[in-house]
């Protein structure tokens, strides 16, 4: 949570942080601000509540002059989202500028400390501390002053910090949570992910845990907290610019849903052999270790943790291993039965979940297998686990996650495949079959993206619903678990997903007259039982909105609406269910005149526990 940018170079500090934060802006939305070094040494801050296009006002009247400048986007923890509680904060002498993401746990003794030597606090922030503990400890070593602080603080931080007398230099320093180097000519950038400064260079380099980065014109120096360099290698980003950028879309999200075909084929592609089978060498386990395992535990949050209870379908049919589904925000307090036998796949499209960075740190800690299935390469949940399997759906900007998710299908049913493969439960023949069937569900995400007109005509008729309720069986109860979520995030309508089965157990008392119901109806062989919940829940006054298979007439005289999707295997159904979920909340979203890709008190990636 929060997007952090600094830059010194030969350019317009304050444009190369603002287009910084524009790109960061899904990392949250309660303000922004940023802090511009003058050529004649004045640190001019300028910052504002709410998003960024407010500060981008007041900068387009008064802009600031300087080539170094640092940036922040807030998601707020400590003080509510004002003016004075926006970053950047300053010191009592506003020499001293700090930006920071995380949360320091020691604050409010150190606030102690810091009023009782005399300082004045201005913010309701845990940030403001670091700026006067550097005030205290500069000596005219920027690095070291930071280095020592970063010491005494407990808890996350990503810090990015100016000082009126140093303008050839800014700092970075990071505890637990992300922040990258973009390495220019003449120029260079810290970020939060590589987004930041996309526009500007594509050579990045990690910042790892507990490093301080000196960022000069000239170039880059990293050092651990005691002050001695450490090398690191750098890595070419393959994103380009247009893959950040809404290219002609009104938000993110409608773009990132119609790139879903393609990153369905990115994630199958290349890991496919010859004879037509799996090398997930990304795996890195050996086939003895492979068949070794006993248990797969999954972990993840949201929309990720919907991706997990499809794979544990997938893997249980093909694999006849036992799969556990964990929140992970729940899993480490169950005490949970992991072992050197048990595969823990942990799924994060950021790979910045704090709670499943805790649940992944937590199962290696009992020995388990730690494979992260995650969009990010260098984050934070690849790098600390054994293997990472990266989902190739590109930079995913829009808070309601799509294309990742779509991806993270994708690659669950690779590691249900490739787990069957060479444990031998299914035989070659069989695993090509069903790897034919994947590869040829990007032309069906395609067609079902061209018939979602009439799913967005419903938009309009959705958007005063107080509740809408999402039935599925089988791979559809978390595709009905989704729905309810993108609705949820992105409409703000009370929506909830039920196995189809279980309504009668209770929920069913929520229908009333004209409540809306989304069947998930897509053909499998469970279809007949759900065609009599379909009647039940009419039957007492519901309006169903069915998606069912092409050709299946079954559930017709029961469905106020049908959308109809293209046949494919039932288990890889969700792949093409979650299209018309997702057109739909964004649409229902817009027809309530709602902010599509920043929701209210939402943030891309939850970096908090
Ligand atoms: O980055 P992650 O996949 O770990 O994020 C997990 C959830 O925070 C995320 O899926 C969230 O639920 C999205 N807002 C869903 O659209």
């Amino acid at each position: 949570m929060c997007g952090i940018v600094g830059y010194v170079g030969a350019g317009a500090g304050m444009d190369v942080v603002l287009e910084g934060l524009r790109r960061l802006e899904y990392r949250g939305y309660d303000s922004a601000g940023v802090a511009v070094l003058s050529d004649d040494g004045v640190l001019q801050v300028e910052r504002r509540a709410g998003k960024l296009a407010n500060l981008e006002k007041v900068l387009g009247d008064r802009p600031l002059a300087g080539s170094l400048a640092i940036g922040h986007t807030r998601w707020a923890t400590h003080g509510p989202p004002t003016d004075r509680n926006a970053h950047p904060q300053v010191d009592c002498g506003n020499r001293v500028a700090v930006v920071h993401n995380g949360t320091i746990e020691n604050f409010e003794a150190l606030v102690a400390g810091l009023e009782a030597r005399g300082h004045e606090r201005r913010s309701d922030t845990d940030t403001e501390v670091v700026a006067h503990l550097v005030e205290e400890r500069y000596d005219g070593d920027l690095a070291a002053a930071v280095r020592g602080v970063c010491r005494d603080l407990e808890g996350s931080f990503v810090l990015v910090v100016a000082h009126a007398d140093e303008p050839d230099l800014v700092i970075g320093a990071r505890r637990n949570l992300p922040l990258v180097i973009g390495l220019g000519e003449g120029e260079n950038f810290l970020g939060s992910d590589v987004t930041a400064f996309i526009g500007h260079t594509r050579e990045a380099r990690i910042v790892d845990q507990d490093q301080v980065v000196e960022l000069r014109r000239g170039g880059v120096t990293v050092t651990d907290l005691d002050g001695t360099v450490v090398d690191g290698e750098s890595f070419h980003v393959d994103w380009d610019t247009a893959a950040a950028e809404k290219g002609g879309y009104e938000f993110f999200m409608l773009k990132e849903i119609q790139e879903q075909p393609d990153a369905v084929r990115d994630t199958i592609g290349g890991r496919l052999t010859a004879e037509g089978l799996l090398h997930l060498d990304e795996l890195a386990m050996s086939d003895e270790d492979i068949r070794g395992i006993e248990q797969v535990v999954i972990i993840a949050c949201g929309s990720s943790y919907h991706s997990g209870l499809v794979g544990r379908y997938a893997i249980e049919r093909w694999c006849r291993l036992p799969v556990h589904v964990e929140m992970a925000s729940e899993f480490r307090y169950r005490d949970p039965v992991v072992g050197r036998n048990t595969l823990v796949v942990a799924i994060s499209q950021s790979g910045e979940t704090a709670d499943t960075l805790e649940a992944l740190r937590h199962a290696r800690a009992q020995k388990a297998w730690v494979l992260a299935v995650t969009n990010t390469v260098g984050s934070t949940v690849s790098r600390e686990s054994d293997a990472a399997l990266y989902t190739r759906s590109g930079p995913e900007v829009a808070v309601a996650s799509t294309k990742a998710v779509i991806a993270q299908l994708a690659a669950m049913y690779l590691v249900g495949l490739y787990l069957a493969q060479v444990r031998g439960t299914r035989d070659p023949d069989e695993v090509r079959a069903h790897l034919r069937d994947l590869q040829s569900i990007p032309d069906l995400v395609t067609e079902v993206l061209s018939r979602m007109e009439p799913v967005r005509a419903l938009a309009g008729e959705l958007a005063d619903a107080p509740r809408v309720l999402f039935l599925g069986r089988h791979v559809g109860y978390p595709m009905a678990l989704e729905g309810a979520l993108k609705l949820k995030e992105l409409a703000y309508i009370s929506a909830e997903g039920f196995p189809a089965g279980e309504i009668k157990h209770g929920p069913i008392a929520l229908i009333e007259e004209g409540t809306p119901v989304v069947v998930l109806a897509a053909r499998h062989a469970l279809s007949a039982k759900l065609v009599n919940n379909v009647q039940e829940v009419r039957a007492r006054g519901a309006r169903t909105i069915v998606i069912a298979t092409d050709g299946d007439e079954s559930v017709t005289p029961y469905a106020d609406n049908i959308i109809r999707i293209p046949d494919t295997k039932s288990l890889l159904t969700p792949l093409l269910t979650i299209v018309p979920m997702q057109v739909l909340s964004a649409a229902v979203a817009m027809a309530k005149g709602l902010d599509v890709d920043q929701p209210r008190n939402l943030a891309k990636s939850v970096t908090v526990e």
